[in-house]
C-alpha cells in the first residue's frame, strides 16, 4: 500500500506538455501525512490528488506544466509540518502549497504562507478559525461547525433529550463540542456530561463507560478519521452502550468511508451529518467511486479525505488556468474567492469570496446495509451551508 518508501517522501511528479521555449513549471508543495499511524488518511488526500491531476492534466494550457513536491508531515506533528513548509518555500521555491491533514500542522503553516505570500489550499483541517490565521490561506474541505452544529439541533428535533459528548482533545474536536452543544441547548436539549480524549494513543475504554454511566440517550463523538474512528465504535460496542438503548451520534468523521467496512454491525443505525457519503447516488460521485476504485485498483470507496485532495486540485487547476501558468498570490487569492465546482462528488461546492472558506451541502445519513455493504446513507439534505462559528461570531 504505501508506495512511498521514507518517512520524508521527496517524490516528485511533473505532469504537463513537453517543455515549449515558452514553458511554464508551476511548483505545488503538497505537506500529506505519508507514514506513521495515520498514514493511510493522508494516502486518501494523496489519491484524491493523483486522480484529479490523471483525469486533468489535459487541461492544462499549451507549454504549462505542474510539478508536485510531496512532503511528509508524519502525523498531526506541527513542528514537522512547518519545517517542511519552510523547505518547500525557502529550498524548492513553491508558488503554492496544498494538503495539511490535520489542524495544528494547517496552524503552523499559516504564518509562513502569509510571511511569503504562498497561497495555501487546505485540503482537510477542519478547526474553524484556520481560514482566520492568513489571507493567503483557502479551504476546500469542512469545518467541524458545519456538521456539527445542524447535528445539535436535528437530534434535539428528533427526540434525542440528554447527550453526554466526547471528544478528541484538540481543535476539531473542542469545535465538534462547541457546535453540538450550541446547536443541541438552543434546541431544547440538554448535555449531561463530557469529555474530552487524548489525540495520540487513545484508550476509549474509561471515557466510553463514563459515557454509558451518565446514561444519555445519545453519546455524541468526535475522533479524526482513520483507525481511531473503528476504535472507539468498536469500544462503543464492546462496553454495551448500543444493547442499553445510548445512540451513537457525530460528525462523519466517525463513520468515515474508508474504514467503515472494519466497524461491523454496531455501525448500524449511527446518525451522523456530513459533507460527503461514498453511497450517494449523485451522477457526479458514482463517477468519482468508479474512477477511484479502477485508478487504484481497489474495491474500497474513497472518503472525504480523498474528495478534498481531488476538489482542491480542481481549484489549484482553476488558479493555474486562469493565470495561463503565472502564478501571482493576490491573483490567485482573489480567482479562489467566490470560486464554485458543481461537479463534485460531494454536491455543488464554492469558496466564500469573504471568508475563503468552504461552503457545501451538508447531508444527514444513517449507517445502513445496502448490497451487503455497510454505508451512510443520505436522508436529508442542508444545502450551501457557510462556516457557522463564523456567521454567529462574524469572523472573517
Ligand atoms: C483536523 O485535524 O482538523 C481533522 C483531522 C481529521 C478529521 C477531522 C479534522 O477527521
Amino acid at each position: 500500500m504505501r508506495f512511498w518508501a521514507s518517512a520524508v517522501a521527496t517524490a516528485c511528479i511533473t505532469v504537463g506538455f513537453a517543455a515549449a521555449t515558452s514553458a511554464q513549471t508551476v511548483k505545488l508543495g503538497v505537506i500529506d501525512t505519508y507514514s506513521g499511524p495515520f498514514a493511510a488518511v493522508g494516502e486518501q488526500m494523496d489519491r484524491g490528488i493523483r486522480l484529479y491531476v490523471k483525469q486533468h492534466e489535459k487541461d492544462l494550457p499549451p507549454g504549462v506544466k505542474l510539478e508536485i513536491i510531496r512532503r511528509d508531515d508524519t502525523g498531526p506533528n506541527p513542528e514537522i509540518a512547518k519545517r517542511m513548509a519552510q523547505e518547500l518555500i525557502t529550498r524548492d521555491h513553491v508558488q503554492l502549497l496544498a494538503g495539511a491533514v490535520y489542524t495544528p500542522n494547517a496552524l503552523a503553516i499559516a504564518p509562513l504562507a502569509t510571511e511569503a505570500k504562498v497561497p495555501f489550499i487546505i485540503m482537510n483541517a477542519g478547526t474553524a478559525m484556520i481560514t482566520t490565521k492568513s489571507p493567503y490561506i483557502a479551504r476546500v474541505s469542512f469545518t467541524m461547525w458545519q456538521s456539527s452544529y445542524p447535528l445539535g439541533a436535528w437530534a434535539a428535533k428528533s427526540g434525542v433529550k440528554k447527550v453526554y459528548t466526547a471528544v478528541s482533545d484538540y481543535g476539531p474536536g473542542i469545535d465538534a463540542e462547541a457546535a453540538f452543544t450550541k446547536g443541541f441547548t438552543d434546541a431544547g436539549g440538554q448535555i449531561v456530561g463530557s469529555v474530552h480524549m487524548p489525540l495520540v494513543n487513545p484508550d476509549y475504554v474509561p471515557f466510553m463507560q463514563r459515557a454509558k454511566d451518565a446514561g444519555p440517550d445519545a453519546v455524541f463523538a468526535f475522533v479524526p478519521a482513520g483507525k481511531d474512528a473503528t476504535a472507539l465504535m468498536k469500544t462503543f460496542g464492546d462496553l454495551g452502550l448500543k444493547q442499553a438503548g445510548i445512540k451513537l451520534i457525530g460528525p462523519g468523521d466517525i463513520t468515515t468511508d474508508e474504514e467503515l467496512q472494519n466497524m461491523g454491525d454496531v455501525a448500524l443505525g449511527v446518525v451522523t451529518a456530513f459533507h460527503y457519503s461514498a453511497a450517494s447516488t449523485r451522477p457526479a460521485n458514482q463517477a468519482f467511486v468508479k474512477a477511484y476504485q479502477a485508478e487504484f485498483n481497489t474495491k474500497d470507496d474513497p472518503a472525504f479525505e480523498a474528495v478534498g485532495g481531488y476538489d482542491g486540485m480542481a481549484a489549484i487547476f482553476h488558479v493555474i488556468i486562469a493565470q495561463n501558468g503565472k502564478i501571482d498570490p493576490d491573483k490567485t487569492m482573489e480567482l479562489l474567492k467566490g470560486w464554485k465546482d458543481d461537479a463534485s462528488p460531494r454536491g455543488p461546492i464554492m469558496i466564500d469570496p469573504e471568508t475563503r472558506d468552504i461552503v457545501q451541502n451538508e447531508y444527514m445519513r444513517k449507517t445502513e446495509k445496502v448490497d451487503g455493504k455497510l454505508a451512510n446513507v443520505e436522508f436529508e439534505t442542508m444545502p450551501m451551508v457557510k462556516d457557522p462559528w463564523k456567521e454567529i461570531n462574524h469572523q472573517k
